[in-house]
């Protein structure tokens, strides 16, 4: 694999392959020396173009680790903002002698322009509203941990689907992992062309949570209502989105006991989901987290490597 630049790139095999490699480089999480020598010598930068906290902070992380160079570059502070193009900052950065581009764009669909114009490893940070795929592993890994195989379990990804990387990265992998996927949001917040996607849909969530629409729910994953991206009504008011789409304390009851409630983040507490739900015992989206180091030292490993889990150091 020479890029990972939509979940789609992955087979089941290449999926699965990943998660286990990052089952072991989890392991190193909770070492005293979190350190190991495979990238030692090769350079990752981190070619940022919108704010991120958890990608661009664990995408470092993970190349520190593996023992990489690891380098950031923002559009804030770096020459774009003097207007430089996106082709000439990426064959700028890239002559330095760079092994791998970890880029996140606002822009659907550039860093699959990018990863054409440089001889290097290119890998999506998420691009406007396509794909993030390493979000999307991240979230299978979590899953993974807590209902074991994914085939055949029940996935409701909740909220503003129309502008999330996220919904699309996963319903690519969940599927290629043999889970179903419930889409869960208002019509307004779900894309053209959903129909087509390999999942169901729903405007219900309190249906949907009982299991009533689709059958029982195994996991509920809720979306961050991306008010940036919005520019028109898409909803009445934020206290009805809450009361209709919200995980409110009331909407818990509804969900099995069992069930992990996820997050991507960032989270609008009260909005999508709320704080009791977000810090409930049934809560992993911490553990979203801690997953987003191992699954991108993994990440990193398989390209920069090229070696599997098999052959990860002790
Ligand atoms: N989930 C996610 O991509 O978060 P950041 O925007 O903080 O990277």
């Amino acid at each position: 694999m020479k890029n990972l630049l939509s979940a789609a790139d992955l087979d089941r095999d290449e999926a699965t392959a990943i998660l286990d490699t990052a089952a072991r480089m989890h392991a190193i999480q909770t070492r005293e020396v979190k350190k190991l020598p495979p990238l030692r010598g090769r350079t990752v930068v981190n070619l940022f173009f919108e704010d991120s906290t958890r990608t661009r902070s664990s995408f470092e992380i993970a190349g520190k680790w593996l023992s990489a160079d690891v380098i950031n570059v923002s559009a804030k502070g770096s020459s774009v903002s003097k207007g430089e193009s996106l082709r000439d900052t990426a064959l700028t950065v890239a002559a330095m002698g760079v092994d791998a581009l970890v880029v996140r764009h606002h822009a659907s669909g550039a860093v699959q322009r990018l990863a054409g114009w440089v001889d290097c490893h290119v890998v999506n940070a998420g691009d406007g509203t396509h794909e993030h795929p390493t979000q999307a592993l991240l979230d299978a890994y979590t899953l993974r941990t807590r209902l074991g195989d994914l085939a055949d379990r029940h996935v409701a990804i909740v909220g503003d689907i129309t502008h999330s990387r996220v919904a699309r990265s996963n319903v690519l992998l969940l599927r290629t992992l043999g889970a179903r996927v419930t889409l869960v949001a208002p019509p307004t917040l779900l894309p053209a062309g959903v129909a087509g996607w390999p999942c169901e849909t729903s405007w219900d969530l309190d249906a949907t949570l009982c299991g009533k629409e689709h059958g029982d729910v195994d996991a509920v994953m809720m979306l961050r209502v991306q008010r940036e991206r919005m520019s028109g009504g898409y909803f009445p008011t934020e206290r009805e989105y809450a009361m209709a789409y919200g995980l409110s304390p009331q909407r818990l009851g509804l969900l099995s006991e069992d069930a992990p409630i996820l997050h991507p983040g960032p989270m609008n507490r009260g909005l999508e989901i709320s704080s009791l739900a977000a810090d409930s015992a049934r809560s992993v989206i911490l553990h979203q987290v801690q997953a987003g180091v191992a699954v991108r030292m993994a990440v990193l490993y398989r390209l920069l490597a090229g070696a599997d889990e098999g052959e990860v150091p002790a």
